[in-house]
């Protein structure tokens, strides 16, 4: 397996160096290509990511991603969006689970999963900007709405058989067209649905998390309900992602470059160990994938924990003992 390394700006450069000490931890054969891709890149040299990047990444599987700073510059573009868009990985998949041992600010177990649409909505990159007013165009098309909600009936046919529908169809149109479509995959696939509006459901999410299962929506308002489902599962230090397409894969955390803590070595590296996991998962290795977990859970038994979960611990302390962790599981020690 072929695996471009981005880690990007801030604690990216931090947490991704700490997850592949977990996954060199498992000695398999991987070519690693790393890649300064960034706002550091484009402060240097006026770009953030070159043509040359995209056809390197494009010859690798799949990329591991640590986070890239957007500033609030008209004239910078968002890499990760150019990305998801020039690789096609249209699905953000994005699980919630409670760690062991984590203190939740909410009560009871769930376990579900956001399946977001990562390559349109409100994300198109069509816009406009006046003297006295901005325009942004939110796309949403048959092509791109039939294929997310059948990630999410493919993912619910592994799971409780069900999903959920988020979207705002009583005001808008492009979202009236969404739902009807999504609801026809589910019809077709035999998979029950029932529908929120994203406002009820940013709500319910924190009220009654255990309730849900597969929630399928649109960009921006997936993007929005992960944040949110962070906070509930533990924080953002906790929480990986998979954004996939048919052809490549990207796994990143979901939390940005968090320029508050960067350079201090206390950035949780546990998202990035995660999404090193479903990367694994991905790639069919699900015997190492599940070892991550179990390591993962040894570890903050072991309250061996940064700042953000209330320890002392660096960064490179949790993803050294979640290596050894690891290690002892597949009996290399
Ligand atoms: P953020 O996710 O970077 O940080 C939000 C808060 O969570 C901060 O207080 C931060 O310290 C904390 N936090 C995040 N990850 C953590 C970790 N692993 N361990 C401990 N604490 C953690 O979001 P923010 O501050 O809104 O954005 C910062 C920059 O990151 C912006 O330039 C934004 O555009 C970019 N960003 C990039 C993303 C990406 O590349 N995928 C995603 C989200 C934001
Ligand atoms: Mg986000």
């Amino acid at each position: 397996m072929k695996i471009a390394i981005v880690p990007g700006d801030g604690i990216g450069r931090e947490v991704i160096p700490a997850a592949l000490t977990v996954l060199d931890a498992f000695g398999l054969d991987i070519e690693k290509v790393p890649l300064d891709i960034g706002y550091g890149k484009w402060e240097r040299t006026g770009s953030a990511i070159t043509d040359e990047d995209i056809e390197t990444i494009k010859e690798c599987d799949c990329v591991l991603f640590g986070a890239i700073t957007t500033p609030p510059d008209p004239d910078y573009k968002s890499v990760l969006v150019r990305l998801r868009k020039e690789l096609d990985l249209y699905a953000n998949i994005r699980p919630f689970v409670p760690l062991k041992t984590v203190k939740l600010p909410c009560a009871g177990k769930f376990d579900f999963v956001i399946v977001r649409e990562n390559t349109e909505g409100m994300y198109s990159g069509i816009e406009e900007l006046h003297e006295d007013a901005a325009y942004t165009t939110r796309v949403i098309t048959r092509k791109g709405s039939e294929r997310i909600a059948m990630r999410a009936c493919l993912l619910a046919k592994e799971r409780k058989q069900s999903i959920t529908i988020v979207h705002k169809a009583n005001v808008l149109k492009s979202d009236s067209f969404f739902r009807d479509i999504a609801i026809g995959v589910a019809k077709k696939n035999g998979i029950s649905y029932t529908e929120m509006l994203v406002d009820a459901m940013a709500y319910d999410l924190v009220l009654r998390p255990q309730k849900y299962d597969v929630i399928v929506t649109t960009n921006l308002f997936g993007d929005i309900l992960s944040d949110e489902a962070a906070a509930i599962a533990g924080g953002l230090g906790l929480c990986p992602s998979a954004n996939i397409g048919d052809r490549y894969a990207l796994f990143e955390p979901i939390h940005g470059s968090a320029p508050d803590i960067a350079g201090k070595g206390i950035a949780n590296p546990i998202a990035a160990i995660l999404s090193v996991r479903m990367m694994l998962e991905w790639a069919g290795k699900n015997k190492e994938a599940e070892s991550i977990s179990r390591a993962v859970d040894d570890v903050l038994a072991q309250g061996i924990v940064t700042p953000d979960l209330g320890g002392s611990y660096s960064t490179s302390d949790v993803s050294n003992a979640i290596a050894e962790s690891v290690s002892k599981f597949i009996g290399k020690q």
